[in-house]
């Protein structure tokens, strides 16, 4: 963590590389063949919703799934932190999700906005779970940027009922990994998923190597302890909800360094 953060100033000037060397034919093959899996939308839930932050959303940025700058990256200010029951030690970042205000006089007419799960909203015990300890497990709970919740409310509600929905993200262009690390730990921040949003498994493949597992860090990260330095990397990703696998060959080229985000090709849908 604290050499994520001490070097978390890299990430406000990202270079987002995009590897235009595609992949071998067979490569893209194995990649398209399978039947293409879509998400579809969940069923409407009912939750509470209250906001953080302020017009700005800049107390939103670096949150608990280590996304850093959600401008450069691409979240924008329509991100939300979700109680613990839904966020799911960090699995639920990505996700998106529809949030409507229901039966509450602050309600916006036009009471809809769509998010993206980018932080953690941890339990405070000593608050009651209906009078200030939102967050608080079991109840889902989603503590939207300010921008965000005046879509579906006036601010001064401070909190209302709402309905919400998993819906696909629709996300620009390919799966990006931004690199963090040392010579022997590469940790990979996955960002822009589209489809379910989410990552359960990630594998990593270097031009010198067999396919190795990565394992979940924090928040939307993930790791390999190996010496990958000098190798165009490849990855395998598995989404959380979907179960589905994709392989993006060649993401990064030989001469990668840390602190660079790479751009594949591919994402999901
Ligand atoms: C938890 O709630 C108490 C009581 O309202 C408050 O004083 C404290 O600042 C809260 N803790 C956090 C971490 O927000």
């Amino acid at each position: 963590m604290a050499s994520f953060h001490s070097s978390g100033g890299l990430l406000y000037l990202i270079l987002i590389v995009i590897t235009i060397f595609a992949a071998s034919s067979d490569s893209v093959k194995a990649a398209y063949a399978a039947v293409p899996t879509v998400y579809r939308p969940s069923a409407w839930t009912l939750a509470h919703a209250t906001f953080y932050g302020d017009e700005s959303a800049s107390s939103t940025m670096g949150g608990a799934c280590g996304y850093g700058n959600l401008m450069t990256n691409g979240y924008g200010t329509n991100t939300a932190a979700l109680s613990s029951t839904v966020f799911s030690n960090g699995y639920a970042c990505g996700q998106c999700y529809q949030i409507k205000c229901v039966e509450s006089p602050w309600c916006s007419p036009s009471s809809i906005a769509t998010v993206t799960a980018t932080n953690l909203c941890p339990p405070n015990w000593s608050e009651d779970s209906n009078n200030g300890g939102w967050c608080n497990p079991p109840r889902t709970h989603f503590d939207m940027a300010k921008p965000a919740f005046m879509q579906i409310a006036q601010w001064k509600a401070g909190i209302v009922p709402v309905m919400y929905r998993r819906v696909p993200c629709a996300r620009i262009g390919g799966l990006r990994f931004s690199f963090q690390g040392n010579g022997y730990w590469l940790l990979v921040y996955v960002m822009n998923v589209g489809g379910a949003g989410d990552i359960q498994s990630m594998w990593v493949k270097g031009s010198k190597t067999t396919w190795i597992s990565m394992s979940h860090n924090w928040g939307a990260s993930y790791q390999a302890f190996a010496t990958l330095r000098g190798q165009a990397l490849s990855f395998r990703l598995t989404s959380y909800t979907t179960k589905q696998t994709i392989t993006a060959y060649n993401v990064a080229p030989a001469n990668w360094n840390l602190g660079l985000t790479y751009q594949a090709n591919l994402n999901f849908h």
